[in-house]
C-alpha cells in the first residue's frame, strides 16, 4: 500500500492520486481556486501549493502526484506565507468590493482572504478596469472580480464541451493573447447553459436574473429534480420568502454532476407565474369553470367507467410524460393497466 506523510500523520493514497486527492481522501483541507475536476484544469492558480521534504520550491498539490514515502506539510508558515501573497496580488489587480457584489458570502476568494488575514491591499498602481459583459439575457461577466482561474474556459470547453469560450487562456506561461487574458464568450456558439457561472469561484459571472434578489445566506437551498426532460438532473433551488431566485446544479451526484442545461437553470418563471394552473377546470357548455380536486377526479374516474362499460378496456389509452417522475410514470401504467384494465400505456419523449 502507498503512504505519506501528511502534516505528520501517516496516510494511505491510491496510485494516480494527487496530493490534493489524497489529503482530501483524508479529510484534509488544502485550498483551491483554479483545480476542476471534471475538466481535470489545475496547476494554474498555485494557491493549494504545498510544501514537500527535499523539493527545492513549493509544489501545487492539485498537480502533483502524491509519492510513496513523500512528506508534506499543508499550512507550514513558507506555504501559509505564499498563499497570503498570492491572495494580496489576486486582491490587488482586480475590484474586490465585497460590498457590491453580488457573490458576497459566496466568493472562495473572500473567504480565502478572510482565512489568511489579507488586509488593506491597495490596487495595484495603473490597474485599469476591465469591461464588464452584458451582452447577453442570461450571464453577466464583470472581468474586474476575474481571477483569471480558467474554470469557465475549461468548463465550457471540456465539461459542456461547447467551446465557447476560446483558447488560448489559460496557463501565464503562454504567451498572452490579443485580448488579454480575460475569457470573453463567443456567443455565436454559447448556448446559454450557465456552466461557467457555475464554475466560477468568485463574483466575476453571475446569472442576471438572481441579481439583487437575495444575498447567499438569506437563501434555502431545495434539492429537486429538473421537470424538463427525463435525464433526471439534480438541481438545488435557491429559495428566499418561498420565490425560486436560483438554480445551480448538485455536485458530484448523478445522473448531472452539476451540469444542466438552460432550461434547468433558467427557465424556472413558471414556477411563480401568475396564470399557472393550480386549480382544475371543468368545461361546461364550451366554457371552463374551477372546480375542487374531488370533483373532477369524480368526473373523470366516471367518464372512464362509462367508456369502458360501453366500449371494452381496449377503448381506453394512457399517455404519460417524460417531464414527470419514474414514481409518477410507474403509478400512471398501474393505473392504466390493473384500472382501465389494458396494456394501452406510452410514453411522450419530451413533452
Ligand atoms: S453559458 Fe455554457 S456555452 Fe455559454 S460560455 Fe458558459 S459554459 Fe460556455
Ligand atoms: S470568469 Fe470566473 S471562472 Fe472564469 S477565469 Fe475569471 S474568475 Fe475564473
Ligand atoms: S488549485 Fe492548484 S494550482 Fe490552482
Amino acid at each position: 500500500m502507498n503512504s505519506l506523510t501528511l502534516n505528520g500523520k501517516n496516510i494511505s493514497f491510491e496510485p494516480g492520486q494527487t496530493i490534493l486527492e489524497a489529503a482530501r481522501t483524508h479529510g484534509v483541507d488544502i485550498p483551491t481556486l483554479c483545480h476542476l475536476q471534471a475538466a481535470d484544469h489545475k496547476g494554474v492558480c498555485r494557491i493549494c501549493v504545498v510544501e514537500v521534504q527535499g523539493a527545492d520550491r513549493l509544489l501545487p498539490a492539485c498537480a502533483t502526484p502524491a509519492g510513496d514515502g513523500m512528506v508534506v506539510d499543508t499550512h507550514s508558515s513558507k506555504v501559509v506565507q505564499e498563499r497570503k501573497m498570492l491572495l494580496e496580488l489576486l486582491v490587488a489587480n482586480g475590484d474586490h468590493n465585497c460590498l457590491f457584489c453580488e457573490a458576497n458570502g459566496d466568493c472562495k476568494l473572500q473567504a480565502l482572504v478572510y482565512e489568511y488575514g489579507v488586509k488593506n491591499v491597495a490596487r495595484r498602481a495603473g490597474y485599469e478596469q476591465r469591461p464588464i459583459d452584458d451582452a447577453t439575457p442570461m450571464i453577466l461577466r464583470d472581468f474586474n472580480k476575474c481571477v483569471l482561474c480558467g474554470r469557465c474556459v475549461a468548463a465550457c470547453n471540456d465539461v459542456q464541451v461547447n467551446n465557447a469560450i476560446p483558447y488560448p487562456f489559460g496557463r501565464r506561461e503562454d504567451k498572452p493573447p490579443v485580448t488579454g487574458w480575460l475569457p470573453v464568450a463567443d456567443y455565436d456558439r454559447c448556448v446559454h447553459c450557465g456552466e461557467c457561472v457555475q464554475a466560477c469561484p468568485v463574483g466575476a459571472l453571475l446569472e442576471k436574473k438572481a441579481l439583487g434578489k437575495a444575498m447567499t445566506w438569506q437563501t434555502q437551498k431545495v434539492r429537486t429534480t429538473c421537470p424538463y426532460c427525463g435525464v433526471g438532473c439534480q438541481m438545488w433551488l435557491h429559495v428566499k420568502d418561498n420565490q425560486v431566485v436560483k438554480v445551480t446544479g448538485v455536485e458530484d451526484v448523478l445522473p448531472n454532476r452539476g451540469r444542466l442545461c438552460v432550461k434547468g437553470r433558467f427557465g424556472y418563471d413558471f414556477v411563480h407565474a401568475p396564470d399557472r394552473l393550480t386549480t382544475p377546470l371543468i368545461k361546461e357548455n364550451g366554457a371552463f369553470r374551477e372546480a375542487g380536486w374531488d370533483e373532477a377526479l369524480g368526473l373523470v374516474a366516471s367518464r372512464f367507467s362509462e367508456i369502458k362499460a360501453a366500449h371494452g378496456p381496449q377503448s381506453l389509452a394512457g399517455f404519460t410524460s417524460a417531464r414527470a417522475t419514474n414514481e409518477e410514470n410507474y403509478l400512471m401504467q398501474k393505473l392504466v393497466r390493473t384500472g382501465f384494465g389494458t396494456n394501452n400505456i406510452d410514453h411522450c419523449a419530451r413533452l
